[in-house]
């Protein structure tokens, strides 16, 4: 040891080496977010231009291909490009096996309900967190998803989708619980699911 133990010049040492990684973990974690905020946004531009554009030019029958097909698609695309989990999930899925939330992910939604029953806009809220789970860490990340006019046509009141649209889904999703939606009601959220011991890619 270069420098007697318990002298001034250790604990400083020790005390500036303690805050030089605290402050780099606290700038990686920005840097996570931010790269979870361009994924969600990258994954919301990519769903929704598609889903207009099938919506405009065949229909919404024709147009539930693209959440059922095209949907999951894109999020193991950006989780396989990231190493990441990347997922749509809902307190009331579509879809169970893709869309149900886990016990974070649950609590999150119902904490973005009460952010918003005191006034918040969705469009404004984001939740960001590391947690532990079965021995590893994990940055976790979750965009909320209000409800659009647009999605009244298949996420709407029973009045508001149309009989063909009905029967598909009916016939898809015989345990569909996504259903019975206002615009502005929170319909899920995107959830994004980082290993910390998997680095970032370099593009972001
Ligand atoms: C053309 C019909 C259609 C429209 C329009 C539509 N959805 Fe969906 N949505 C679906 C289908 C079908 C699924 C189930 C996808 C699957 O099988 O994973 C789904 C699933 C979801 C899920 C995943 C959770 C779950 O319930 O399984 C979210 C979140 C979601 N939709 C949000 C929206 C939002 C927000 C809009 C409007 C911007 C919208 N949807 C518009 C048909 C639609």
């Amino acid at each position: 040891m270069l420098y007697p133990k318990n002298s001034i010049v250790q604990k400083t040492l020790v005390v500036s080496l303690l805050l030089f990684s605290a402050s780099a973990f606290s700038n990686e974690l920005a840097q996570r977010e931010q790269a979870a905020k361009q994924v969600s946004q990258q994954f919301l531009k990519q769903l929704g231009g598609h889903l207009k554009k099938e919506m405009k030019a065949n229909g919404p029958v024709a147009a539930i291909k693209v959440c059922k097909d095209v949907a999951p698609k894109i999020a193991n695309q950006l989780s396989l490009e990231n190493g990441w989990r990347v997922t749509r999930v809902s307190t009331k899925p579509r879809n169970a096996l893709l869309g149900s939330p886990d016990k974070w992910e649950r609590e999150a939604l119902l904490a973005f309900e009460s952010r918003a029953k005191k006034g918040e806009k969705y469009a404004d809220m984001a939740k960001a967190e590391v947690v532990e789970e079965a021995g590893k860490s994990y940055f976790r990340y979750m965009k909320p998803l209000a409800l659009k006019p647009i999605c009244l046509t298949c996420h709407g009141s029973e009045q508001q989708i149309p009989e063909p649209v009905k029967a598909a889904l009916d016939e898809s999703y015989p345990y569909d619980q996504a259903r019975g939606y206002s615009v502005g009601e929170l319909r899920g959220a995107i959830s994004i699911k980082q290993p910390l011991d998997v680095s970032l890619r370099k593009t972001f």
